[in-house]
């Protein structure tokens, strides 16, 4: 058997514990990984003056792939903790795809309650290395009356191909439809380049539906027919704003994966759950692992090993379908851990069935 070597970095508040939980389940399915720990986070901030090490990257790309908690934490701004460790890694390992599947659970209740897991699977890609998050602009005249900010969104051709075209490449293997986000009406100079990406790369696949909407339209979409869309791709912001949407429409964030994948391999590629740290919960023991723990399967999927993968995909669909324990957030008693080992104990029977 293959022995991976992982790198974790928990992060903070509920990244730790959820993190914990999904080395567990991953223990359990496939023994041997070889796990190492990075204490990165806003309390090494506070303590070191830095996210991460300025060599950061470069200890984490020796590993076969990296599991992320959450980072960002009261007492330390958002954008020191995306800026300073998030978005450094993505962009260092080439990681331009934002994977986050989006799945009606079984045994969990919908906003959309009468809909069922046939009607709602969706896979968001987002691109995940510029668009609207970029670092050009600036604040003109600070503390003047005549003060203005400026915040520019960087489109590529390489990058908008690309996404459009990993887009595409999923939906061959899933219901052959993709859906684009755009606002072509108001952002009149990078939207009409996507559109005008996204028509060229659709023309090379000829069996895949498409469909292009305002991203406005298109959130109410997620929320009135998601059994319309199947693949939905967007720009950095849109796929990021649509993903927390999607996900809360299911059973919310504490059940939505993500990964951050570098499709070329010659980087490791990083899994985190989508939500964040959860300030206001942190420290009670009571976060959901379930999110930690798919992009765990996400991530063992990525690295080939399919079997262990689809044992802890069903190990959660197992638990959650029959009524095993579950976390506040999804109207339960549970802690953490109960869950964790519940979600290892079904997945281990399963493999070894
Ligand atoms: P959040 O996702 O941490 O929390 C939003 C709400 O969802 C909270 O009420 C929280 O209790 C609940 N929640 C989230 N995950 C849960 C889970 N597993 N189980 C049960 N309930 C859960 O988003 P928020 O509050 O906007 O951000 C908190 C911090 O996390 C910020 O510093 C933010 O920048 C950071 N963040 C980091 C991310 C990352 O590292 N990738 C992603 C999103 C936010
Ligand atoms: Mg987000």
């Amino acid at each position: 058997m293959n022995s991976y070597r992982i790198a974790t970095i928990p992060g903070d508040g509920i990244g730790v514990d959820v993190t914990a939980e999904a080395v567990k389940v991953l223990d359990r399915v496939l023994p041997g990984i070889e796990w190492t720990e990075f204490d990165w986070s806003c309390e090494n901030y506070l303590r070191t003056g830095a996210m991460m090490p300025a060599d950061g990257p470069e200890q984490l790309a020796r590993f076969d792939a990296i599991l992320l908690g959450a980072v960002g934490f009261p007492g330390v701004p958002d954008h020191i903790s995306l800026w300073g460790l998030l978005i450094p890694l993505r962009r260092a390992f080439g990681q331009y795809v934002n994977l986050r599947p989006v799945r009606l659970l079984p045994g969990t209740t919908s906003a959309l309650r009468d809909r069922t897991a046939a009607d709602l699977d969706l896979l968001i890609v987002r691109e995940n290395s510029e668009g609207e998050y970029s670092e050009i602009g600036g604040r003109h005249n600070p503390g003047r009356p005549d003060e203005f900010v400026l915040q520019e969104s960087v489109f590529t051709r390489v990058g908008c191909e690309r996404i459009i075209r990993y887009a595409f490449d999923r939906a061959t293997e899933r219901a052959g439809k993709v859906c684009s986000a755009t606002k072509s009406n108001g952002l009149i100079h990078s939207m009409p380049y996507w559109d005008e990406v996204f028509e060229r790369i659709a023309a090379q696949y000829p069996a895949v539906e498409t469909r292009q909407m305002h991203v406005d339209a298109l959130a109410a979409e997620i929320v009135l027919h998601p059994d319309r869309l199947d693949v939905i791709v967007g720009s950095n912001l849109f796929g990021d704003i649509l993903s927390d949407l999607a996900a809360a429409v299911t059973g919310g964030l504490g059940l939505a994966p993500s990964g951050n994948i570098n499709p070329g391999r010659d980087a490791p590629s990083m899994f985190e759950a989508v939500h964040g740290s959860a300030p206001d919960i942190a420290g009670q023991g009571i976060a959901n692992p379930v999110a930690q723990i798919l992009a765990g399967a996400m991530l063992l999927e990525h690295l080939g090993a399919h079997e262990a993968a689809a044992a802890v995909d069903r190990a959660v669909t197992d638990v959650l379908g029959s009524g095993g324990p579950r976390t506040p957030d999804l109207g339960g008693t549970a802690t953490t851990t109960e869950v964790g080992t519940e979600i290892a104990d079904r997945a281990s029977a399963l493999l070894h069935a």
